[in-house]
């Protein structure tokens, strides 16, 4: 019996895991995703051309790899249909190599405005939402309340939608929230949702099961481990877990068959929307690293934050998911700093600690930083780790130390090819 794999995140998300869940797919039959939904933007660049993916896992590209969407994903029928539309036009075989969960839970139009109402409502305190409806699509979840993509296929799914659609609507109204025509929003998703039955659905959780006999899978996360439900920087969080406790309720995996979990981590950090950042930069050097690392959003385009790499959430995160193999993203965007830094500890209160406070919103939290030599060499073309400059080996060398495992792999450019396996 074989394990199934995990691809994670390990910050605040867009560390590159679509880059790399498409880099390990030949080794894999099947990649699935077990959590989030299009507040995902995963990016895979590969013969000159970038494609981005919001809930098709990123194993589609590869001809005979098969690509579930489980039951802990929540799917927007209008968004998946443009998406399949997309890739569809790029060569992929979506009828042959996509399957849905039926448990997965449908993001309904109301659930996206739900997300925008409540985000207005929230004013300066907002978390920062894609507005994708994901929150509210959980909440219903949770609140025994949601559709499910199996639901489509029954005979009273309209009538269930009605119901939900009152309550919706009624509390989007007591939000003050009218920028919308229901009529348009409902026209389009109940096209969508005629136009996915035409796809394969299936009670994946006996399909992973069975599968893992014979097949490699890969289970790709989305988001990041700073933005899980229970250990993000609560409430700037997304509504799922994103660590690799996710796996087993998103997919129907028990805890015994998960295999490598590979961590992806940036070589400094990011964020985007709202919440805590404690080794965030306000100054130049933020402006260059969101310059030389194109950070702006795949899903929304909204800038993102930019600051050193932080230690102590690196190490947290590792710790919550279990990870047994470490990548290490954007290594090329640190070129041509004359000082890299990167944070080691916090100062909490006054307090120094290794731990990531309980609240990181309203702790005051100081990073205490390392410096390192910068180094000037552009990293784009090295493939083998002989070819990395002496400054940029000494950084990666006191990061092993301190998470205390090698970095297996270094990506030093977004293309496929630009990636060293050590
Ligand atoms: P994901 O959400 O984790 O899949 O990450 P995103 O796709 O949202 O963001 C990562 C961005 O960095 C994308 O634009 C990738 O094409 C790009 N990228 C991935 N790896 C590298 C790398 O090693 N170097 C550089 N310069 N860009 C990279
Ligand atoms: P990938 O998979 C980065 C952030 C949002 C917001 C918070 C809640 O590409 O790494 P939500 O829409 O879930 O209600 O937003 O989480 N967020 C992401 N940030 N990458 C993502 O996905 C994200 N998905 C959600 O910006 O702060
Ligand atoms: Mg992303």
């Amino acid at each position: 019996m074989n394990k199934i794999d995990v691809v994670l995140g390990l910050q605040w998300g867009d560390e590159g895991k679509g880059k790399i869940a498409d880099f390990l797919t030949p080794k894999y039959q099947i990649i699935a995703r077990f959590q989030g939904g299009p507040n995902a933007g995963h990016s895979l660049k590969f013969n000159g051309q970038t494609h981005v993916l919001n809930t098709i896992p990123s194993g589609i590209f590869h001809a005979g790899c098969t690509n579930i969407i489980g039951n802990g994903v929540v799917v927007d029928p209008v968004k998946i249909k443009a998406e399949i539309e997309r890739v569809e036009n790029a060569g992929a075989n979506v009828k042959t190599n996509l399957i849905f969960s039926r448990k997965a839970h449908i993001i309904l139009p109301t659930h996206r405005l739900l997300d925008a109402a409540s985000e207005n409502a929230k004013g300066d305190d907002k978390i920062g939402s894609t507005l994708r409806g994901i929150g509210p699509t959980y909440r219903d979840k949770i609140g025994r309340n949601g559709l499910r993509l199996g639901d489509i296929l029954s005979a009273d799914f309209e009538k269930k939608y009605t119901g939900i659609r009152e309550e919706h609507l009624n509390l989007v109204n007591f939000l003050g929230y009218k920028d919308f025509d229901m009529q348009v929003l409902e026209q389009e998703f109940f096209e969508a949702c005629e136009y996915l039955k035409q796809f394969r659905f299936a009670d994946t959780e006996y399909l992973v099961n069975s599968s893992l006999k014979d097949q490699k899978i890969l289970a790709e996360g989305a988001q990041g481990s700073m933005l899980d439900i229970d250990f993000g920087s609560y409430p700037f969080v997304t509504s799922s877990n994103t660590i690799s406790g996710g796996v087993c309720n998103g997919l129907g995996i028990a805890p015994q068959h998960i295999g490598r979990v590979y961590g992806i981590f940036k070589a400094y950090c990011t964020r985007v929307g709202g919440g805590p950042f404690p080794t965030e930069l306000h100054d130049e050097t933020g402006e260059k690293l969101r310059k030389k690392g194109h950070e702006f959003g795949a899903t929304t385009g909204r800038p993102r934050r930019c600051g050193w790499l932080d230690l102590v959430a690196l190490k947290y995160a590792i710790m919550l998911s279990g990870v047994n193999y470490l990548i290490m993203m954007k290594s090329d965007v640190l070129s041509e700093f004359d000082e890299i830094k990167v944070c080691t500890s916090y100062r909490v209160n006054g307090v120094f600690t290794s731990q990531v406070p309980y609240d990181l919103c309203t702790e005051k939290v100081e990073p205490v930083y390392q410096s390192f030599k910068g180094w000037t060499e552009d990293l784009t073309a090295c493939r083998k780790k002989s070819e990395l400059p002496a400054n940029f080996l000494a950084y990666i060398d006191f990061l092993e130390k301190e998470l205390e495992m090698p970095i297996n792999i270094i990506s030093v450019g977004p293309d496929r090819e630009q990636t060293i396996i050590d």
